[in-house]
């Protein structure tokens, strides 16, 4: 794959040369008015470098800033041709990718052991143009509504005042928005701290469509088991991590495949018949919530393994741009409002943050020709030489569309409204992360939960103390009040704010 692996020039006989190709005179010295003189505006060499250099960084990611990623394959092993056409998924099928792990709430540089969801977002150079999955290492998330999501990244970032992090802005959040309850149960037990990211499950978390080849759609949900097994951190491990190492997820990733230990995951889905959805007792287009194991079994699709590093992690990783609304035939979006929400925000980014032609990045770019009328704007190099600029045109030379129906699509009809999705027989914001608590973890997991959370509302204020008490109350009552019980007795302590493992 020569798009992905950009020959570098090790060579030290090849010359150095300016941006315009021309040798360089040095690469270590300034022209200068005598060795001890004043420099000179028109040491061209110089300027380039200083102005090259003051350009180097293009914003960061607004969420998931900070992460890394490596390249590989997906190999499907078993046939699922029956639910979708998508040529990537067909029996035997090896497409290459691109898999960039991430935090969300750090910067660029923040550490990767901060308690946080991670990101696993994958790009699938498939025969029929992108397909972009950007999923996390949790089936679900915090919101239901794209339009609260700028307002939930804000209250995980940073203070307008003194830039800190905080607390009670956190929980001031969430416990205002009680669709949070499930993805923060997750979060505060062990998979808000993986011991890498070759040890955590990804997934599509989304509900997605899929359509076969005779026309016939279904629901999917995608589910990626490490094979490496699930490990995490202790609170302890990782925070001491985050001093000596904050770098510790990246490195792990980069030396695994450098010594030659692939690691892989396996690929699954949950197939939904269509109809199902609007009788299922759980909403499946409501983000917050899972679809039981066993009313619908994972279905095994293949496996994929990352084999290969970046060579340069600027043009390949920062560079790189996923989006849920990079789709192909055989696979649409579905209902979900975060997900049409999410179809827009990507690429609106990502002219923002690489610039306009982002698309033609050897990273981005799809191994299939592209022929659009879109044109022009900053950093163009892949044209369209003299092929007319618009459409229709009378000269016989374009691009001819598809011209058929929208394969991909849902019956959709009544008044246009703001409000909430209409609920399903189970739904509730604490039905399933009440069953989470109870029935999925065990005494451990528990107790970890309790430690961490009191642990995170030690330095909480009021009035946002007592919603949070209230909240997890609301996830398990009994789970509440052995919360409540560690907050309080770590506020006895010395230490400000309390530490509740002393308790
Ligand atoms: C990154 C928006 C929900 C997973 C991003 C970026 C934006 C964004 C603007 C940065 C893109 C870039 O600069 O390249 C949103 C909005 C959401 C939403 C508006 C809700 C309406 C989600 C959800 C998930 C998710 C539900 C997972 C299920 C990710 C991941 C990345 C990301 C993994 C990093 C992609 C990469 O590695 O480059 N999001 N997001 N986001 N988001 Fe979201």
């Amino acid at each position: 794959m020569t798009h992905l692996d950009p020959t570098a020039h090790h060579d030290s006989t090849i010359p150095s040369t300016t941006e315009s190709g021309a040798p360089r005179e040095s690469d270590a010295h300034s022209l200068s008015v005598g060795a001890d003189g004043p420099l000179l505006l028109h040491d061209v060499a110089l300027v380039e470098k200083l102005a090259r250099f003051d350009r180097e960084r293009v914003p960061e990611r607004s969420p998931h800033a900070k992460g890394s990623g490596a390249f590989g394959e997906l190999e499907v092993t078993e046939d699922v041709s029956q639910y979708t056409k998508a040529d990537l998924f067909q029996p035997g099928r090896k497409t290459p990718l691109l898999l960039r792990f991430s935090t969300v709430a750090g910067e660029l540089g923040s550490p990767d052991t901060w308690r946080d969801v991670r990101g696993f977002a994958l790009k699938f150079y498939t025969q029929q143009g992108n397909y972009d999955l950007v999923g996390n290492n949790t089936p679900i998330f915090f919101l239901r509504d794209p339009m609260k999501f700028p307002d939930f990244i804000h209250s995980q970032k940073r203070t307008p005042d003194s830039g800190l992090r905080d607390n009670t802005m956190q929980w001031d959040f969430w416990t205002n928005s009680p669709e949070s309850a499930h993805q923060v149960t997750y979060l505060m037990g062990e998979r808000g701290l993986p011991k890498s990211w070759r040890h955590m499950n990804g997934y599509g978390s989304h509900t997605y469509m899929w359509i076969n080849a005779s026309g016939e759609k279904f629901w999917v949900k995608y589910h990626f088991h490490t094979d490496q097994g699930m490990e995490f951190l202790s609170n302890e491990e990782a925070d001491r991590l985050a001093g000596v190492d904050g770098d510790y997820h990246r490195r792990d990733l980069f030396e695994s495949i450098e010594n030659g230990d692939f690691p892989s995951w396996t690929v699954s889905v949950q197939v939904i018949p269509y109809e199902d959805a609007k009788t299922y007792r759980f909403n499946i287009f409501d983000l917050t919530k899972t679809v039981s194991h066993q009313d619908y079994p994972l279905i095994k699709v293949g496996r994929i393994t990352l084999n290969k590093n970046p060579r340069n992690h600027f043009a390949q990783i920062e560079q790189a741009a996923f989006s849920p609304s990079n789709t192909v035939p055989g696979i649409g979006l579905s209902p979900d409002k975060m997900l049409l929400g999410r179809s827009f925000s990507y690429p609106d980014a990502q002219r923002h943050r690489i610039g306009t032609n982002f698309n033609q990045l050897p990273v981005n770019q799809p191994v299939v020709p592209t022929n659009s009328y879109d044109k022009e704007g900053h950093m163009e190099f892949l044209h369209s030489g003299d092929a007319p600029v618009y459409a229709p045109n009378s000269y016989g030379r374009g691009y001819q569309d598809a011209q058929g129906p929208v394969e991909n699509g849902w019956e959709s009809d009544g008044e246009m409204v703001r409000a909430a999705y209409t609920l399903h027989a189970e739904d509730g914001d604490f039905v399933q992360p009440g069953i989470l608590v109870r029935e999925v973890f065990d005494d451990a997991q528990r107790e970890g939960l309790v430690e961490t959370v009191s642990g995170a509302l030690s330095t909480v204020e009021e009035p946002v103390l007592s919603k949070a008490f209230q909240y997890w109350k609301n996830v398990d009552q009994a789970i509440g009040e052995r919360i409540v019980q560690a907050v309080m007795a770590g506020q006895g302590d010395d230490q400000p704010g309390g530490d509740p493992k002393n308790a």
